[in-house]
């Protein structure tokens, strides 16, 4: 059983406005849960789950140079790439457009492959 990138598309999440600057803020693209983060005027989308102990409370962490740290035991995750400090497997990070102040993110949806 392999797994496989279904085609993503930009979805709207909200308006630029609905964000504020290092909050994080919880969405749902199809059936993944995403954070997305405004920080210095550049927005950010992430997986929401945190890969420690599976639990999707990434939109609730703490932003600080760029990492959102997760608020239950503090795992690291670099905004841009979701790489772990030092560059290690983090979490899904998706690209982000703004349009006219509305914000869309592409969300690659896993699925199986048999
Ligand atoms: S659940 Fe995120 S660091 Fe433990």
């Amino acid at each position: 059983m392999l797994f496989k990138d279904s085609e993503p598309s930009f979805e709207k999440v909200c308006q630029l406005t609905d964000l504020m600057e290092n909050k994080g803020q919880k969405f749902t693209v199809g059936d993944i849960d995403i954070a997305v983060f405004k920080v210095h005027e550049q927005v950010f989308a992430v997986q929401n789950v945190c890969t420690h102990l599976h639990k999707s409370v990434l939109c609730d962490g703490f932003v600080e140079n760029g990492f959102v740290a997760c608020p239950a035991h503090g795992w690291e995750f670099n905004l841009s790439d979701g790489k772990r400090p030092g560059g290690g497997r983090g979490i899904e990070s998706y690209p982000v457009e703004i349009r006219d102040g509305e914000v869309f993110v592409k969300v690659s949806q896993k699925k199986f492959r048999y």
